[in-house]
Order: C-alpha cells, then sequence, then structure tokens
C-alpha cells in the first residue's frame, strides 16, 4: 500500500514518526502546500510531490491531513483532477463527517479517525470508525498504522466528535493542569530545577495508579484524602471553583466546536 500525505504539518509529523520502520519510506507519498512543510522531511527517503493530486495519484490510500476550515479546497482540487475514485480515504481531521468525503468523491471507502498528540512519543490514543465500503483488511491495515502510534479504539460515527473531548483536546487540559501545578509551586517559593518534572511524575503515576488499581477514581481521592487534611483543603477549594463542572463545560464546548467544523 502507498500511502499519501496530503498536508504535512504537526499531526501528520505524529503518523510519519510513528511509521518509521513499520512502512517504507519510498511508499509514502508527501505533500503540502507550505513548502517548510515538507523540508523538514529532506533526509528522508519519502516521495515528495508537487501537488496534492499528484500525490494522490500516486498513492492507493489517502490521509488527509489538513484543518478541517482547508479541506473543502482540497476536494476541489482532488475532485477536478478526478484522482480519487479509487482510493482507501483516511481522514484525521476534527469534525469532518465521513459522509463529507462520500458527497465530494463518491461511494468510496473512508475511514475517520482521531489522533491525538502524544502520538509524537508512541503514547498516542487514536479512535477510529469507518463506513461499510471499508472491508475488515482494509480497515485492519490503517489500524495497524495508528497502532505504532499509541492505543486505538474504536467507535460508531456518532460517538466521533465526543471523542475529541475526552481524548484528542484532553491533552490541553492536562497541559494547562500541569502548568497550573507547576506556576503555583513556584510562586510558593519552590526552586525550579526539577520542579516541571515532579509535577509530570506525580500525574504520570497518577493515572498509571487509576489504570492499575481495581479502585475507583473516587475511593483512590478518598485514599488520598484524610478527615481535616491538607488535601481535604485543597479539593474544597476545587470545589469552590466549581473545577468538575468548568472541565464538563470545556468538553461540551469542545463537542459543539466539532459538530460546527463538520457543518462548514
Ligand atoms: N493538533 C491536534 O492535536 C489534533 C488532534 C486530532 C486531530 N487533529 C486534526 O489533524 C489535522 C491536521 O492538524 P495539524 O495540527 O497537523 O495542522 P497543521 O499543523 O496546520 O498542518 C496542516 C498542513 O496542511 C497544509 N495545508 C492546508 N491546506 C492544504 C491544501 N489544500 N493542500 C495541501 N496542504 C494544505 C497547511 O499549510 P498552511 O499552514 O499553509 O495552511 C499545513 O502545513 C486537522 O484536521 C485537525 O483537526 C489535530
Amino acid at each position: 500500500m502507498k500511502l499519501a500525505f496530503l498536508g504535512v504539518g504537526n499531526m501528520a509529523g505524529a503518523i510519519l514518526g510513528s511509521l518509521r520502520g513499520v512502512v517504507d519510506d519510498a511508499d509514502i507519498i508527501l505533500f503540502d502546500r507550505f513548502p517548510e512543510a515538507m523540508a523538514r522531511y529532506a533526509d528522508r527517503g519519502y516521495v515528495r510531490a508537487v501537488s496534492a493530486p499528484a500525490a494522490a495519484a500516486a498513492a492507493d490510500c489517502v490521509i488527509f491531513a489538513v484543518k478541517p476550515q482547508n479541506m473543502p479546497e482540497l476536494f476541489n482540487e482532488l475532485k477536478a483532477a478526478d484522482v480519487v475514485h479509487d482510493k482507501l480515504l483516511v481522514s484525521i481531521a476534527a469534525g469532518v463527517p465521513i459522509r463529507a468525503f462520500t458527497d465530494a468523491f463518491g461511494p468510496l471507502p473512508v475511514v475517520r479517525t482521531m489522533p491525538n498528540t502524544p502520538m509524537l512519543i508512541g503514547e498516542g490514543v487514536i479512535a477510529l470508525c469507518r463506513n461499510a465500503l471499508v472491508d475488515d483488511a482494509a480497515f485492519a491495515f490503517v489500524r495497524s498504522l495508528f497502532d505504532a502510534a499509541g492505543s486505538t479504539i474504536v467507535l460508531d460515527e456518532a460517538d466521533m466528535n465526543k471523542i475529541i473531548s475526552v481524548t484528542s483536546s484532553s491533552p490541553a487540559y492536562v497541559f494547562l493542569f500541569i502548568k497550573s501545578i507547576y506556576e503555583s509551586g513556584l510562586a510558593q517559593g519552590l526552586a525550579d530545577e526539577g520542579l516541571l518534572d515532579a509535577v509530570c511524575d506525580a500525574v504520570i503515576g497518577s493515572a498509571k495508579l487509576v489504570k492499575a488499581s481495581d479502585k475507583t477514581p473516587d475511593e483512590l481521592i478518598a485514599m488520598v484524602t484524610s478527615k481535616k487534611g491538607t488535601t481535604e483543603q485543597a479539593l474544597m477549594k476545587l470545589d469552590e471553583y466549581k473545577f468538575a463542572e468548568g472541565i464538563h463545560e470545556a468538553m461540551l464546548a469542545c463537542t459543539r466546536r466539532a459538530e460546527e467544523l463538520g457543518r462548514a
């Protein structure tokens, strides 16, 4: 299978990184309208195409990795060249439904995916769904591309916008959480050296404990929270500032935006 990446920005870069040693460089074709994006891979053996249609024409599987708002112009360019009529299509775009692809190109097999940035270090979570035209072998192939980048989950398309708030945008909330704890440590006079690492280790350790333990998050919270202790004070403050409600509202806003992007 030859793969064409249309758009070679951050997310395509993360996928390309995880495909090293999994797919031959010579089987990967890149096109990005921003020449510097492709120049980053000058030391690799990827094929650099002169246009999106040229990249798609040379591939069996076309990976759409541009922003959702750039998708209509890319569709128009590919439709005008009539080059995707016999391809397996894969999208990583937030909010863009499978129907947008079949409306543009006719009844083609389409896998819609939702990756996240920890994919950059092989620790991603990638949600996938497909239309009925993707057979099991093709779906297994696409899934294997993403298995190289982390863990994969298969969903109904109806849930793809919601999962963005859970696994794809959530790294940003976690980065903000880490930054907030780190900055409070500094503001309290702790030395900077090693502090950010210590915060990250606390977050990583906590997440690993949730995964390894047979206790619920509430039971684990109770384990840290002694009566009249320090954590109890902290949690009361978080409650006063509506921490959990804030997260929920943020996630609903994220899902609404994904729906808007899909309608654009
Ligand atoms: N970032 C995340 O955490 C994340 C998570 C999950 C899914 N996604 C999805 O991943 C996709 C890519 O996001 P990204 O963060 O990698 O974006 P990005 O860094 O902006 O990369 C997209 C690249 O595609 C280029 N491009 C735009 N229109 C094009 C066209 N018609 N033909 C060829 N190249 C074109 C852009 O060039 P210009 O800069 O000139 O526009 C840019 O270099 C998006 O659809 C996003 O929804 C992102």
